[in-house]
């Protein structure tokens, strides 16, 4: 998508069916994991979003080579003879950090630039690097990280806390490398799943252990698979929480309802009916929306961090008085200023915003301060009246393929703009 912004007229109820693209924390591992062995795979229901299209740079500079045909990607990997990611792609997103453990697994050894992303917190790299040294990386940090496995070898991984990101590293250096491995705590969010139903695909030996730990036993070599990702949870909780806000009503077909356990229940506790059937999760909001009186965010099974700006752009408008507590990311509230521009009431400390319901939004010109925050702002214009702008909408495209076209789908007033 071209550097462009969004225009939104808010107060159309959404209506209807929507498909959810492929997930985007899940796709990212897998591609990352393409690197490890010569295998030819094809990932399908790849999402066309900007952080794939980085990491698939990232691969074609290593030596992959790559072809996509509608939403599959096939990656021939057999021609990877480097061991260092440069260029602005690795420093644009956050998740290039996983080509650490992919390349110590592939080549033994790994030169990476500092990760960037999303700038909501300082999100440190402290635990992949701990993981990764005890299966025998050594690291040298200077203005870049060079890690060095020689004997990469299985064994005991302990992490201080269930990083995701680490938990994927980890799993990537280990797939690979002599003996056993056992990763705990280890995060339990449904990516790491698919990350391991992926490699076991091609010949990996990953379980999860009965106390959610995660087990390896390393293998020589991985073949080649065809994998399909699955439903992207994130995007499917903000199109429910866009349809709630705007007292709407929408069915998701043959979605893991599951995955979404902590927003469907708060959902309903905000008086929003919501139907798990076998063909599709429907939502329907003819009722006003209840606050929620406390909420914190957690690591899955609990409330995604991800969804806490969507859900903080509904509250805006329930009836009460919200208090919501984000524990993972430190800088998660950059959105606030913009919705108190549409005249919300949101007051917040370091760690906690009390948002004060009120009867209705108005329309503002509009900043994105960050992936999930600008698809926060796309949901307070939907209930606004009158029209608003949202411009720096680079960020909503590193992770929804076309907000637009989704929500024009259910009905909403919402046009790609050219940017002032
Ligand atoms: C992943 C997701 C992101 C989601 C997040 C939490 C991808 C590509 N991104 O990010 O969408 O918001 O999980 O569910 O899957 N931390 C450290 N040291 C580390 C690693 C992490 O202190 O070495 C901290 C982070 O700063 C953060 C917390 O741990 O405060 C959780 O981070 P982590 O689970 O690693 O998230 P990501 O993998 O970056």
């Amino acid at each position: 998508m071209d550097v462009s912004g969004l225009e939104i007229t808010g107060g159309v109820p959404l209506r209807g069916e929507i498909c959810i693209q492929g997930s985007k924390n899940a796709a990212l591992p897998i591609l990352a994991a393409c690197i490890l062995g010569e295998g030819i795979c094809e990932i399908e229901n790849c999402p066309r979003i900007d952080d794939v299209a980085d990491t698939l740079a990232i691969m074609q500079r290593l030596g992959c080579r790559i072809r996509r045909s509608g939403d599959t990607v096939r990656v021939d990997a057999s021609g990877v003879d480097r061991f260092e990611t440069g260029g602005e792609e690795t420093a644009r997103i956050r998740s290039s950090v996983l080509f650490l453990g992919a390349l110590l697994g592939r080549m033994r050894k790994a030169v990476l630039p500092l990760p960037g992303g999303c700038a909501i917190g300082a999100r440190p790299i402290d635990q992949h690097i701990a993981a990764l040294r005890q299966l025998g990386a050594r690291f040298f940090l200077e203005e870049k990280v060079t890690a060095d496995a020689g004997a990469l070898k299985g064994g005991r991984v302990r992490l201080a806390m269930p990083s995701v990101g680490a938990t994927e590293n980890a799993i990537l250096a280990a797939v690979t490398a002599p003996g056993e491995t056992l990763i705990s705590p280890a995060a339990r969010e449904p990516e790491i799943d698919e990350l391991c139903a992926f490699l076991n695909g091609r010949g990996a030996q990953i379980m999860r252990t009965e106390e959610g730990g995660i087990r390896i036993v390393g293998v020589r070599r991985l073949g080649g698979t065809r994998y399909r990702v699955g439903p992207d949870r994130i995007v499917a909780g903000t199109y429910l929480l866009a349809a709630a806000a705007t007292r709407g009503q929408i069915e998701i077909p043959e979605f893991p309802h599951q995955e979404l356990g902590a927003l469907l229940a708060l959902l309903r506790r905000m008086g929003v009916t919501v139907v798990c059937g076998e063909r599709a999760l429907c939502l329907s909001a003819d009722r006003p929306i209840r606050a929620v009186p406390y909420l914190e965010t957690a690591p899955y099974p609990g409330f995604p961090t991800d969804l806490q700006s969507p859900l903080m752009a509904v509250l805006c408008r329930a009836r009460g008085e919200s208090c919501i507590c984000e524990t993972i990311f430190e800088s998660r509230f950059r959105t606030v200023p913009q919705l108190q521009k549409m005249g919300a009431k949101i007051q917040t400390d370091s760690r906690c915003a009390v948002i004060k319901g009120i009867p209705a939004l108005t329309s503002a010109s509009l900043t994105s301060p960050d992936l999930r925050g600008g698809a926060a702002l796309v949901i307070a214009a939907l209930q606004a009246n009158g029209s608003s702008v949202i411009q720096n909408t680079r960020y909503i495209a590193r992770g929804y393929e076309d907000i637009c076209r989704d929500l024009g789908r259910l009905g909403a007033k919402i046009r790609w703009i050219e940017e002032e």
